[in-house]
């Protein structure tokens, strides 16, 4: 079976309202039947303005981050049924940099994927190693954990419903990006521990993104892995030219 791939851009705090705007109408001019889903992930403040102003029928919005809780006093908070409420169809779940400056663990980042699959957000569940990890031979453990305490948890029925984004810490922002032979091993790893915990059919369906200074140079020869269903793009997704080249190289 071939996935249909995915390129998602998680713009991080940067842009403002005006800067967005005009972001958005070049890409709604500019983007016409791209051979992959595109998805969108800005700051929640400028979402539902940026939804509302969309008249193209490509993109998919997505928050950055969504509350472990359903409501209540949690002030600054955002909550998966307030995202729902105003139509947002997705939501980045257990990045690194929240895992790393807001202390999410993987028991806080099931709360959320549960959250999410509660309020019909498709989670984009992220993963990788930090650089220590990596020098010492042992990603695949500690990407096999996160999975085992966030994921591994959700019944069979969930999975259908979860975009996996391998995005490896060294890579985030450093322009190091994961080679190709590189990222095509962990995403091999990661569908078949899919397969092993649920079934081939769940593994063989599972869109998994690689995240982690991917640009236009480098989007092409990542994106030919057989595992690796697309990218989670940070820095590259600010600017609409390297965006729109980094969806090309989906084809
Ligand atoms: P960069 O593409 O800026 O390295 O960021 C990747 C990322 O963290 C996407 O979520």
């Amino acid at each position: 079976m071939s996935r249909r791939k995915i390129v998602a851009g998680n713009w991080k705090m940067n842009l403002d309202l005006t800067e967005a705007a005009e972001w958005l109408a070049e890409v709604e001019s500019r983007l016409r039947n791209p051979a992959c889903d595109v998805m969108l992930f800005p700051s929640f403040i400028l979402l539902a303005d940026l939804m509302d102003m969309y008249e193209g029928d490509v993109l998919l919005f997505g928050a950055q981050n969504c509350s472990h809780l359903e409501s209540g006093a949690l002030t600054g908070e955002v909550s998966a049924m307030q995202l729902a409420s105003v139509g947002v169809d997705s939501v980045i779940i257990g990045h690194s940099e929240r895992r790393e400056y807001f202390g999410e663990t993987n028991p806080i980042v099931l709360q959320k994927i549960q959250q999410a699959i509660k309020h019909e957000l498709m989670p984009v569940f992220c993963c990788g190693e930090p650089l220590a990890v990596r020098n010492e031979g042992k990603q695949k453990e500690f990407v096999k954990l996160q999975l085992e305490e966030s994921i591994f948890q959700l019944p069979a029925v969930a999975l259908s419903e979860i975009i996996v984004a391998y995005e490896p810490v060294w890579a985030i922002g450093t322009g190091l990006n994961a080679t190709p032979e590189q990222a095509q091993e962990m995403h091999a790893f990661i569908r078949s521990l899919i397969a092993a915990k649920y079934s081939d059919d769940a593994a063989t369906q599972l869109p998994i993104l690689y995240g982690g200074s991917c640009n236009p140079t480098n989007a092409k020869s990542l994106f030919a892995c057989p595992d690796v269903d697309g990218g989670l793009i940070g820095g590259a997704s600010l600017k609409v030219n390297d965006f729109l080249s980094i969806i090309d190289a989906a084809r």
